[in-house]
């Protein structure tokens, strides 16, 4: 299956105009995918246009109709507060995903790199990270983001991140449409997934913006405490501000998750029910809940997902029934 690659790349790979492209595309002669703001286009399309002298509308369709060629659907794993499960729920959902057949890649877009190492990847190693990729990109306006996606035992692909990527973050301040990088650099890959899942860092910076550009939804772990209510709130809004700037007016909210709950604590249960009213209008809330466990960080600790540590237990059928309802929520 063919890669689309950006009408710009498309435009200089058969030595014609941009703007030829485009008019084509918007009078409906050229079939391309919107993706945020971009739009993508399968090298033999463009032949074809060609070939054509640009007049045949006979193939005209939508690319995501073609089955096989449909996007991915890329989800953001995001809250401005540390520690409240974006890494574990990004591990652990992209598991539960592929078990249920689903082609998942996970982008580890935190220089804390937490993701590669809980995957057992040693990130300071790595010849190909996001911030190799990144770097190529800065030089060159290209995605080589397939160099950097490795195959991991637990079913999924997975761009591993490194501590250099805080180098990036001013590399990327100094560019040019600064936050659509990543967007870019997954768009070749993104007919290869079904979900495409992006663990992110605990503050709104040009990485995080980054990653709620490139994705169509974003998904807000959270753990019952009254403080972190506050942070959903950060999240709505910052979710607002890549609304109305025009980055991404699509962007939508997949749900909040309520992670390391203890039921048996009054105020978790008090909370949860405060989430369900408070933010219930605006943003769905899982019916799913995580509760909290010590499998979960022993799990890490063996580079292992919950399901594999422990196929069994609560946290591993708790991430299997979010990934259901994350999926039949388009179905
Ligand atoms: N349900 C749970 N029960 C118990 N511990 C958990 C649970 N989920 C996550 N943890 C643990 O809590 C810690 C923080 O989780 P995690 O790293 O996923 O958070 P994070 O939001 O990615 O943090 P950061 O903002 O630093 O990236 C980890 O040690 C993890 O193992
Ligand atoms: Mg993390």
């Amino acid at each position: 299956m063919e890669d689309p690659i950006l009408l710009r790349d498309a435009a200089a790979l058969f030595g014609v105009k941009v703007d030829r492209l485009r008019k084509a595309a918007s009078e409906g002669r050229l079939r391309v995918r919107l993706v945020g703001t971009q739009r993508l286009v399968v090298p033999s399309e463009v032949e074809r246009f060609l070939r054509e002298g640009g007049h045949s509308r006979a193939a005209v369709q939508p690319v995501a109709a073609q089955g096989g060629d449909s996007m991915a659907r890329i989800i953001a794993v995001a809250i401005p507060k540390g520690g409240t499960g974006k890494t574990t729920t990004v591990l652990n959902l992209g598991t539960a995903l592929a078990e249920q057949g689903q082609r998942v890649l996970l982008v580890d877009s935190d220089p804390q790199a937490s993701l590669t190492l809980a995957l057992g990847l040693e990130s300071q190693g790595l010849e190909h990270t996001l911030y190799s990729a990144l770097k190529y990109y800065l030089t060159t306006f290209r995605s080589q983001i397939e160099l950097a996606i490795q195959k991991t035992e637990i079913g999924v692909d997975v761009v591993p991140s490194s501590i250099r990527l805080n180098r990036v973050q001013e590399e990327l301040s100094a560019t040019v449409q600064r936050e659509f990088a990543l967007q870019r650099l997954l768009a070749p890959v993104a007919t290869r997934y079904d979900v495409i899942l992006i663990d992110t860092l605990p503050y709104l910076g040009i990485l995080v913006i980054n990653a709620l550009v490139a994705a169509q939804e974003v998904l807000i772990p959270m753990e019952p405490e009254y403080l972190a209510t506050e942070s959903v709130t950060m999240m709505l809004e910052d979710i607002d501000f890549i609304h109305r700037s025009g980055l991404n007016p699509g962007l939508s909210v997949t749900g909040i998750l309520l992670t390391q709950v203890d039921q048996r604590t009054v105020i978790h249960r008090q909370v949860a029910n405060y989430m369900r009213t408070e933010f219930g209008n605006r943003a769905h809330v899982f019916e799913t809940m995580v509760k909290q466990s010590i499998r979960f960080p022993e799990s890490q600790a063996c580079h292992q997902s919950i399901l594999q540590y422990e196929p069994d237990g609560e946290g591993a059928m708790a991430y299997r029934a979010l990934a259901r309802e994350i999926l039949n929520a388009t179905a």
